[in-house]
């Protein structure tokens, strides 16, 4: 439950970002057209300041919590590093923005008027923060399947990092399926251990596919020992032959 939960929020702090500069631009354009108020910009600024807390949060909450994934995982991910990149650099253009609104909320508050010329600055740099949002969805759908991980390093890093991208919502160190964990040290939880559900079915043999519960189950061939997996989803036939491989190839431990 909680990683799903951390996940929506986190997914849902993005969106309320993207949506909140999308606000935030045309409060601006308003006052710059002398049909707004810097009332408007300021409230704008409020959510979307609360958008980025949301956000850092449940961030901080998946990747040191490792709710799905180990914190290693993530930082095996290019496309986590691409992520917090962009995230850096969105950060970095805020600085200005944020800057001058605080100024300015103090000016407003002392019956000042601001210098709203540079409206036309803080939109620019309002507009390239969006650019990097959109970056950010994208590298997260990415990291969602596990692509451009670096576990090309051998065939037994490359299975146990696919266990985790597209196993672990079932198979997590929290209440695991079937009894087993395949979120981190799969090697120890397969090879030569006996099914939770049915002992005489070892998991993994090595060197005998037919008779490894796995492989039996990624190619379909489980009957009568429950489901076909991923559970519920298409059957991942490539997957399914790396695994073969691996196990007639001895099931060797991944070694980074
Ligand atoms: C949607 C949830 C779900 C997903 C995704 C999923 N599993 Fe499972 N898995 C289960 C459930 C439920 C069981 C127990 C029932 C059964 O064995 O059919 C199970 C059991 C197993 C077992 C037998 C464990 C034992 O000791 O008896 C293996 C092996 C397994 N899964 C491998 C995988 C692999 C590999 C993946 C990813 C490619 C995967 N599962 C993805 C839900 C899932």
């Amino acid at each position: 439950m909680e990683p799903a939960v951390a996940s929506a929020l986190h997914v849902l702090g993005i969106s309320l970002g993207l949506a909140t500069l999308i606000w935030r631009d045309r409060a601006m354009k308003a006052v710059q057209q002398g049909q707004g108020t810097l009332d408007g910009v300021f409230a704008a600024d409020n959510v979307s300041g609360l958008a980025a807390l949301l956000i850092i949060g449940t961030g901080l909450w998946r990747l040191l919590g490792a709710l799905e994934k180990p914190t290693d995982w993530y930082l095996q991910e290019y496309a986590f590093h691409l992520k917090m990149s962009l995230f850096g650099v969105g950060f970095g253009l805020e600085v200005y923005p944020m800057v001058t609104f605080i100024r300015w909320r103090g000016q407003v508050k002392r019956g000042l008027a601001p210098d709203v010329a540079r409206l036309g600055r803080i939109r620019a740099l309002n507009g390239l923060e969006g650019v990097c949002y959109v970056g950010i969805m994208f590298c997260g759908a990415i990291m969602a399947r596990g692509l451009w991980h670096a576990s090309a390093s051998s065939p037994a890093c490359a299975i146990e990092d696919a266990f985790v991208a597209r196993c672990s919502n079932c198979h997590g160190a929290v209440a695991p399926q079937g009894g087993l964990v395949l979120q981190r040290g799969a090697h120890a939880a397969l090879v030569g251990v006996p099914s939770a559900q049915w002992p005489d079915q070892p998991r993994v043999v090595p060197g005998a596919p037919e008779r490894s519960l796995l492989w039996r189950k990624l190619a379909g061939e489980q009957a009568p020992h429950g489901g076909a997996m991923p559970l519920g989803l298409p059957a991942d036939e490539a997957l399914a032959a790396q695994v073969r491989a691996w196990i007639e190839a001895g099931a060797p431990a991944c070694r980074r």
